[in-house]
């Protein structure tokens, strides 16, 4: 019998109720959220390093945010950036229901490419990175110049469906993928980095 080990490691973690709810709304939206692995993940980062102070890229339906603010100090507080004003809204009800204080969060419905850049030097505990790869050479340069020394850049699915170790495919959001991690990889004074396979693959990169 073969042992699919990466499902069971996916689903080692049991959503609660306001998860699986936050989950289907997302869906309904083509939000795209976090897998259950990864937001576990994400969590027991965020509890590791004593989160205080995150930045996430990519709310979604808030599925990777709730888990994110679980994992963090209860005074804590998450800045979550969306494009979508539709996904920053189910956001808001899948926080209203997880039970999670308005304080506790800011949800800022704009651009990436416009926010990033506004934000505090040296202010963030962790980043946590889920656009579009084509502007991760912004992002990642925005993440290390706001991440205090020893926090830590995520960036969620960097297997890019798959797509990132096959290369036969060569796509422009692919070749962005590969790109970005090899310049994270190779600048090993800026950097400490490593790949893991959470989800849809997970760069973590602490700032040195
Ligand atoms: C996994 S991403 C969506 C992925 C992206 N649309 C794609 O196909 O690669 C999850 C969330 O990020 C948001 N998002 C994607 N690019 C963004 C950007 N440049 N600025 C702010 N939010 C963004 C989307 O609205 C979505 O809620």
């Amino acid at each position: 019998m073969k042992i699919d080990m990466y499902s069971y490691a996916e689903n080692f973690i049991v959503e609660d109720e306001a998860l699986v709810n936050a989950r289907s709304r997302g869906a309904e939206v083509g939000a795209q959220d976090v897998s259950v692995g990864t937001g576990s993940f994400l969590r027991h980062l965020a509890h590791t390093i004593s989160a205080q102070s995150v930045v996430e890229v990519g709310t979604g339906a808030g599925v990777g945010s709730i888990w994110i603010l679980r994992g963090m100090i209860e005074s804590g507080t998450l800045t979550s950036i969306d494009d979508e004003a539709e996904h920053a809204n189910i956001a808001r009800t899948a926080f209203a229901e997880a039970g999670i204080a308005p304080a506790r969060f800011r949800l800022i419905t704009n651009p990436m490419m416009e926010v990033l850049g506004k934000l505090t030097d040296r202010a963030y505990d962790l980043v946590v990175l889920r656009h579009d790869p084509e502007d991760l050479s912004f992002s990642i340069e925005q993440a290390h110049r706001i991440l205090r020394s020893g926090g830590v850049l995520v960036i969620d699915a960097f297997f890019g469906d798959g797509k990132v170790p096959d290369p036969a495919q060569r796509d422009a959001r692919t070749i962005a993928l590969r790109e970005a991690g090899k310049n994270i990889r190779l600048d090993s004074s800026q950097w400490i980095s490593t790949l893991i396979n959470v989800g849809d693959g997970l760069l973590l990169a602490t700032k040195l």
